[in-house]
């Protein structure tokens, strides 16, 4: 069984109801769960005509576990689902976007109409560069247009995305391109953040010394600042895309042809590529997005406060409402680049209807406090969701009470970069909802909560996540990996998908997340595993140990501990240990990601073991939380841990 917070249940009996105005006018009706209980997959087909097809699908499932091929002999483009529809259609004097930059004052608005002709020249300006049907692209990108552009073109020409976040390190950008032999990079010079450039054609620049494959590197130039350049690798995106035709004929594409790569942490020290296919993941990025987040093309200007460097930003901020032809906000920078009530004005100024994001940022707003949004006419928003974390339900209530006026529902959103697309959510307008809970298995996907033989457990009680049946935005691999693919998520319950999150259904059952169950992390929304940071350490020279625990913090959800024992020749003490730590901190930003630094670093001469030499992060996971520790009866030599909890406390934490 799980082990799991419990606090979350203590709220179970508040309960907000839907009002009337927005029931009635919902784009999810009471009927809808009903309709797909019976034959999910055959409901699942009806949401297939969201998409446009070249060759509509006669085919629905076929499922040889843990193989899905959905909608088999349909064929699309997905640029052309997300893109040319609406401007066929008449809507191409839409705006697609308001991009906001991080600078105060510099906006652009992107019509529909824009989007195909920026998509269309990109389209000719890969395959002049050498991209074809088949290839991986590797996008390492700011929060600009030319992001969504780059990704929709390079699906256009029947390739795939790999977006690296901006933020990972040359070192993480490198494996990732190699791992899936990306033989293209789009990347910009850099990206500003509150005012500051930080550079990013030199971390391609530094990755690409030990990519060998990759041919072409297209780079936009955001800041301006100086880069190096290797001819005849390297092209301006102004020199190769903007004489480019404005006009593109798309071919089209299998159903089950690969659509892109997105890479996330697992239990081990490397990433996988979480493999997503065109036409299921599209029709769920489509249905759920209409569904979940009431999608109203003709009034909404919604806001999906995400990253496209993550799978929040692939499916709710590109696929899902483009295909749904909506307009957004796309903004680039920081919640406070240009003051702590940024975000408000951007909402006031653009009159957003629905916004979508983190609870760890929501705890951000709400640590600066109410006065900021209460100074902030907030009355255009309707719905508000959250993503990344179960929620606690203060931030819950916060974001009801200060961000939607206590009038606009919240939709806690559980899934995962394997899901594809939300799984588990209230529908607004007819879900009641709980502070703390995502509720309830949206129509079409099986949810159950397991114990360890894989019985159902009763309300009340906590147990294993489980999806029971195929759904069409299921991830259908890990690249180059398919026994990894299978032994990670459908062997511990064959047939089943093994999610790696706890759970419980209340009394009511509803549903309420209780966090992950494995070695994965999730600080600020940013999913890690322990073992990619201690391998991480232990690369450092002057690190012989490595234990990372993932503690509970007020502001980030979890927060990385690190327990580390340094080499003989590496012992120091004093002045020179602080200095130590700093360098080891720095080092896991460097070859990871500074999301990747530890809040804290604990030299200690020794690390608990168990007899058989498994160190007990259990127990340093109860240190670093400052609990009483339980049983240490299995350890070599219980005196580490009294030891460990000493140095703790006695150790402030080192963080920035
Ligand atoms: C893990 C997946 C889904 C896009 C962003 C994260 C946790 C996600 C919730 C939620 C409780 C949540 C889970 C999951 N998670 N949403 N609403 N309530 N936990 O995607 O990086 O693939 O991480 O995030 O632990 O397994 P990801």
């Amino acid at each position: 069984m799980p082990e799991v917070k419990l606090e979350a249940w203590l709220e179970e009996t508040r309960q907000f109801a839907p009002s009337p105005a927005f029931a009635a006018d919902a784009n999810a009706q009471p009927g809808i769960y009903e309709a797909a209980i019976s034959d999910p997959a055959a409901w699942w087909r009806t949401q297939a005509y969201r998409l446009v097809w070249d060759q509509p699908p006669t085919q629905t499932l076929e499922w040889d576990s843990p193989n899905a091929r959905w909608f088999g002999d349909g064929t699309l483009n997905a640029s052309v689902n997300c893109v040319d529809r609406h401007v066929a259609a008449g809507r191409g004097d839409k705006v697609a976007f308001h991009w906001v930059a991080d600078a105060e004052g510099d906006e652009r608005t992107i019509t529909y109409r824009d989007l195909l002709s920026m998509v269309s020249q990109t389209a000719h300006a890969l395959t002049e560069l050498g991209v074809q049907k088949g290839d991986r692209v590797a996008v390492y990108m700011p929060m600009i247009p030319e992001a969504v552009v780059a990704m929709l073109a390079i699906v256009r020409v029947g390739a795939a995305h790999s977006v690296v976040f901006g933020g990972f390190s040359a070192d993480a950008l490198a494996s990732r391109i190699n791992d899936s032999d990306c033989r293209f990079v789009v990347t910009a010079d850099g990206a500003f953040r509150r005012g500051s450039i930080s550079p990013l054609k030199p971390a391609v620049d530094e990755a690409l010394a030990s990519c060998p494959g990759v041919k072409s590197v297209l780079v936009v130039r955001r800041t301006g600042a100086e880069v190096g350049w290797v001819d005849g690798r390297d092209h301006w995106w102004h020199d190769v895309v903007e004489r480019q035709s404005t006009t593109h004929l798309p071919e089209f594409f299998e159903a089950e042809h690969l659509l892109f790569l997105m890479y996330t942490s697992g239990t081990t020290g490397t990433p996988k590529g979480i493999y997503h296919t065109t036409a299921g993941y599209l029709v769920g990025a489509a249905t759920t997005y209409f569904n979940v987040l009431d999608a109203k093309p003709e009034s909404d200007v919604s806001w999906t406060a995400a990253d496209i460097g993550w799978i929040t930003g692939h499916s709710y901020i590109v696929y899902g409402p483009l295909i749904n032809g909506m307009t957004q906000v796309l903004y680039e920078g920081l919640p406070d680049s240009g003051g702590q009530d940024r975000w408000w004005r951007i909402i006031e100024k653009y009159g957003v209807t629905v916004l979508y994001t983190a609870p760890t940022t929501i705890r951000m707003l709400m640590k600066w406090g109410e006065d900021i949004p209460r100074a902030h006419d907030l009355g255009s928003l309707r719905l508000l969701g959250t993503v990344g974390e179960p929620i606690n339900p203060e931030a819950w209530m916060w974001y009801r009470e200060h961000v939607g006026g206590n009038r606009c529902p919240i939709v806690d959103t559980w899934w995962q970069t394997e899901t594809g697309t939300m799984m588990i959510a209230p529908l607004p307008g007819i879900t009641a909802t709980k502070p703390g809970a995502a509720m309830r298995a949206l129509p079409g996907i099986g949810v159950d909560i397991v114990d360890n033989d894989g019985n159902s457990v009763g309300n009340g009680e906590a147990g294993y996540l489980v999806l029971t049946a195929p759904w069409p935005s299921m991830a259908r691999g890990i690249y180059g990996d398919p026994e990894r693919f299978r032994s990670t998520y459908w062997s511990r319950f064959p047939g089943r998908y093994f999610a790696g999150d706890g759970a419980k259904r209340d009394e009511n059952g509803d549903i309420w997340l209780l966090g992950r169950i494995d070695d994965v992390m999730n600080i600020s929304g940013h999913r890690l595993s322990t073992t990619e940071v201690e391998h991480s350490l232990v690369g450092h020279p002057a690190v012989a140990e490595a234990a990372v625990v993932g503690a509970s913090d007020e502001l980030t959800g979890q927060a990385i501990v690190a327990f580390v024992t340094l080499k003989q020749s590496a012992l120091v003490d004093g002045d020179d240990q602080t200095e130590l730590i700093e360098s080891l901190r720095r080092h896991v930003a460097t070859t990871i990601s500074p999301i990747a630094k530890p809040r804290q670093i604990i030299l200690t001469p020794e690390l608990p073991k168990t007899r058989s030499g498994k160190i007990m992060r259990r127990l340093l996971l109860d240190v670093a939380e400052h609990r009483s520790l339980g049983d240490v009866t299995t350890l070599t030599d219980p005196t580490v841990v009294n030891m460990i909890a000493t140095l703790m406390t006695s150790h402030s934490a080192n963080d920035d």
